[in-house]
């Protein structure tokens, strides 16, 4: 499989291009302008290369029961703080994954759907709350954070997940779901 990185709109590829030339010749006021200008689609990007079912699996799920399970632990130590950092991180970028799309039959129809978006960003901004407990070594705090993201994971799997995963990758047992990484 190939990859494609995605062109920027040639319009904001111009303006952009404009934008570039106007600083080049004002060497020191790269930045403020140039960064209200550029959004982030206006530049090339690496599609997905796996569907969104396999990244539910692989990294939501996954990341997020580390995230709860530092809720719930009876004793935390600071090498089990920075592993649920980790773990937040994760999922934090997933977050974004998430909001792209990728590979699987559904996954484009669902990412234009504006639902899709709104649980998505529900999603990430429970993990932020995440991992500002964690920072603050907060398990209560963590919790809250937890139970609020279990809310939204069940929220959009309501409004969208099909009975059957479109890819048949499930999260239980392990053993019957693959491949989780198949990406075709
Ligand atoms: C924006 C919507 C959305 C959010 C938020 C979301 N999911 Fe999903 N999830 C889906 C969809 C849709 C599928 C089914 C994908 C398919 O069939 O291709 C899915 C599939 C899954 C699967 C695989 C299917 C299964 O039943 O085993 C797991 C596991 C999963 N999600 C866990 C989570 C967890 C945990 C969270 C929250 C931390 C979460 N998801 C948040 C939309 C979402």
């Amino acid at each position: 499989m190939s990859i494609s990185l995605q062109k920027p709109h040639r319009k904001a590829a111009l303006i952009l291009t404009l934008a570039l030339a106007a600083l080049a010749t004002m060497p020191n006021a790269i930045s403020a302008d140039a960064a209200t200008k550029a959004t982030s689609t206006d530049r090339e990007f690496i599609e997905m290369q796996t569907s969104l079912n396999a990244i539910m699996v692989a990294v939501v799920d996954w990341a997020a029961h580390e995230v709860w399970e530092a809720g719930y632990a009876e004793t935390m130590t600071g090498r089990n703080w920075l592993t649920a950092k980790q773990y937040a991180t994760e999922l934090l970028a997933a977050g974004t994954l998430v909001s792209l799309g990728g590979t699987g039959r559904a996954d484009m129809e669902w990412v234009s759907d504006p639902a899709w978006q709104e649980w998505t960003a529900e999603m990430i901004a429970n993990t932020e709350d995440a991992l500002r407990a964690i920072e603050a070594k907060d398990q209560a705090a963590l919790v809250m954070a937890g139970e609020a993201l279990v809310v939204t994971c069940e929220g959009c799997h309501q409004a969208f997940k099909p009975g059957i995963p479109t890819e048949g990758i499930i999260h239980v047992p392990h053993h019957e779901y693959g491949d989780p990484l198949a990406r075709d």
